[in-house]
């Protein structure tokens, strides 16, 4: 039971990195182990539809249904380098359609659920075209594999909870070429777990993620710094099984800062950080010193702050955002987002 023409859709999250991704080896290949967690409301949504092709027929691209040149151009590559992973594709005609849940220019990085809804459809393809089921497990590995291709931190948004991408020795299962899911070991406290994003600036990011991670090769810390990412990715480990939050923050806040770190003293150099993001983190830090509510931030790389705390403490902090934090943002605006379920086919 095969087919030679076909729709799938698939919508996925993006995820925020608790232990950064930062530098990467070989084909896409990561240079430390990360671990992050999928978001339930930032998604993107991508519907495939494949025919026998034609001649001179192009792949095409709608993102929220306009036709986007330089996303067109960048998913053409990514899909002809993909033919020893699925040898059908030469064969077929694909139009893709994206689009997000999040609002438009607000700093959210869309690449990782970008590249891994489009990548499950691809699996999804395979399966259609094939008429063979791949086991669930498989399946998975193969759309982070292909994700990671794409964009590297795409590959852990194939797992909803928490993904852990990157070989490590506290880790057998851990891998460079595809994510694996880390939920099932992870303590009743990161249930529900909450991410508001503050949105202090929406402006397109000044260093692209690919230009990002070369400035690790010869970076003069670099060496150091995946020591450092190797050790805090064994300790955030310990700390998602045992409920720590302590730790957990102050794991969490230190790679943000390295990461930030690392961009301004690389050559070139970038100051991603603007005077809000900075002046919301002392604040951040002196609510959590005087109220011993355990909230604590991420970065991206960017200016906007992801603001992680259980849920049980949602009823302290929200009011802590809109009476202090608020002020500081983009027309005072942020997301609240939560940890998700990952991937949905629809
Ligand atoms: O997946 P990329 O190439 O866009 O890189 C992502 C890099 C960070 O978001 C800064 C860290 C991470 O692990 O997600």
């Amino acid at each position: 039971d095969y087919k030679n023409s076909g729709s799938i859709g698939w919508e996925s999250p993006s995820n925020i990195a608790l232990i950064k991704y930062w530098g990467k080896k070989g084909n896409q290949l990561p240079c430390n182990p990360s671990i992050s967690m999928s978001l339930k409301n930032s998604l993107t949504r991508t519907v495939l539809s494949y025919e026998p092709k034609g001649n001179g027929d192009q792949l095409s691209f709608l993102f929220e249904g306009k036709r986007q040149v330089s996303f067109e151009q960048r998913i053409t590559k990514f899909i002809e380098n993909l033919s020893d992973h699925f040898k059908f594709l030469t064969d077929y005609q694909l139009s893709v359609s994206s689009e997000n849940t999040f609002p438009h220019s607000t700093g959210i990085a869309s690449s990782a659920s970008a590249m891994s809804s489009l990548a499950l459809c691809l699996c999804s393809m395979q399966e259609e075209i094939s008429g063979v089921e791949m086991a669930e497990d498989e399946f998975y590995r193969k759309a982070g594999f292909i994700a990671r291709l794409g964009s590297g931190s795409a590959s852990r948004s194939v797992y909803g909870g928490f993904a852990a991408w990157g070989e490590s020795n506290s880790f057998s299962k851990s891998s460079d070429e595809y994510a694996v899911p880390f939920s099932k070991y992870t303590h009743p406290v990161f249930q529900d777990f909450q991410d508001a994003i503050l949105l202090v600036s929406s402006k397109k990011k000044e260093v692209s993620s690919s230009a990002g991670h070369q400035l690790m090769e010869n970076h003069p810390y670099a060496s150091a710094r995946f020591t450092q990412a190797n050790k805090h990715f064994e300790r955030m480990l310990g700390v998602l099984r045992s409920g720590d939050l302590e730790e957990f923050i102050e794991i969490m806040e230190n790679e943000a800062l390295s990461l930030h770190g690392l961009m301004m003293n690389s050559t070139p150099s970038f100051t991603l950080l603007k005077p809000n993001t900075l002046e919301l983190i002392e604040r951040i830090r002196s609510y959590r010193l005087s109220s011993n509510v355990p909230v604590g931030f991420t970065l991206d790389a960017g200016p906007n702050i992801h603001l992680l705390y259980p849920k049980s403490e949602k009823e302290r902090v929200v009011p802590f955002i809109d009476s202090e934090l608020s002020q500081f943002l983009e027309n005072g605006k942020y997301i609240v987002d939560e940890k998700g379920e990952g991937p949905q086919k629809i």
